[in-house]
């Protein structure tokens, strides 16, 4: 096993309900131009990250394709240690535009087969999750995909989700960091064998400092930095995480969380933080176009 295998090894797989298994951490590719992505996407693989997140939404999946192809990360032994998840744009929901999309994407990916593809977001103003997720499905036993997920799905969204097409997501991507941590989503989730990723999950930056200095002096205590105590604690709530760094030293950073534990008293003042930190957007209302 090379050195950077090692280090890949060390991120737990979580298994899936569908049996899929998942590397916990992951790159996020959030508001980096199709240009500027490639170096990044490369730079994460060589620290050991096995796990790309981006979209349709990102504008930049030629050029997480291009970092994949490069590295030969697009066939054989090394595509199947990958996970690589994109999501469908809301404007582009519906049966047949879903296959168009989808079609447009995995070329644009340079891959034969993506390991997740999500619904972005709910639009329940405009829902077609329905018809959406059945041309998802076909696309699954044709095996172009292995793994369907949603994001940003509140319980009454998975619900209804289930009751159309009998499925419930195997993950459910939401915004959550110490300052919104949404409970009652996250429980609902458990309760029915969805696993939960957690996006923004340093708040974008903002819940470094959260709590009057509590994750800095956490962080202090364990010699880490405030990314790496809020990460260990995503971590040790089973939640998959998707940190996005442009830099490398904060990539090694991000998925440098194995090598400590907080202490009960220490993870008890991080749920703490709970309050109405939200960073992004609202569901029921929002659309990513
Ligand atoms: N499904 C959805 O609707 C949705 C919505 C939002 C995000 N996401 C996904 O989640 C990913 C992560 O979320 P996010 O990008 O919003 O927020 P985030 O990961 O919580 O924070 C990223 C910000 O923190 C900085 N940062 C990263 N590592 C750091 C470190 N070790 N020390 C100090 N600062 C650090 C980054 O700056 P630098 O890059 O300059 O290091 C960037 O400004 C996205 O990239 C995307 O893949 C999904």
């Amino acid at each position: 096993m090379s050195e950077l295998d090692k280090d890949a090894a060390k991120v737990p797989m979580i298994e899936l309900a569908d049996g899929n298994r998942i590397p916990q951490v992951g790159l996020g590719v959030l508001r980096i131009d199709d240009e500027g992505v490639t170096p990044v996407v490369e730079s994460a693989l060589a620290a050991g990250y096995r796990h790309i997140d981006g979209a349709a939404g990102y504008n930049n999946e030629g050029g997480v394709g291009r970092a994949l192809e490069a590295g030969g990360w697009t066939t054989g032994e090394r595509r199947r240690d990958l996970w690589v998840t994109t999501k469908l744009r809301d404007s582009e929901q519906g049966y047949d535009s879903t296959l168009k999309a989808f079609d447009r994407q995995i070329g644009l990916l340079r891959l034969d087969y993506v390991d997740m593809y999500m619904i972005h977001w709910p639009t329940p103003f405009d829902w077609r999750s329905d018809v959406s997720w059945k041309a998802m499905r076909k696309l699954r036993n044709e095996g172009r995909i292995r793994t369907l997920g949603v994001c940003n799905f509140l319980p009454e969204h998975l619900e209804r989700l289930h009751d159309e097409t009998g499925d419930w997501p195997a993950i459910n991507q939401l915004e959550i960091h110490p300052t919104w941590q949404q409970r009652e989503t996250v429980a609902f989730c458990k309760a029915h064998g969805i696993a939960v990723e957690a996006y923004s999950p340093m708040a974008r930056g903002k819940d470094l400092a959260a709590g009057d200095g509590t994750i800095e002096r956490i962080a202090a205590a364990h010699g880490v930095s405030p990314a790496q105590a809020i990460l260990r604690w995503h971590v040790e709530n089973g939640t998959i995480i998707i940190p996005k760094s442009a830099h490398a030293a904060r990539q090694r950073e991000n998925i440098d969380l194995f090598g400590f534990a907080l202490t009960p008293e220490e993870h008890a003042a991080i749920d703490a933080l709970d309050g109405d930190g939200r960073m992004g957007h609202d569901p029921m209302t929002f659309s990513y176009a």
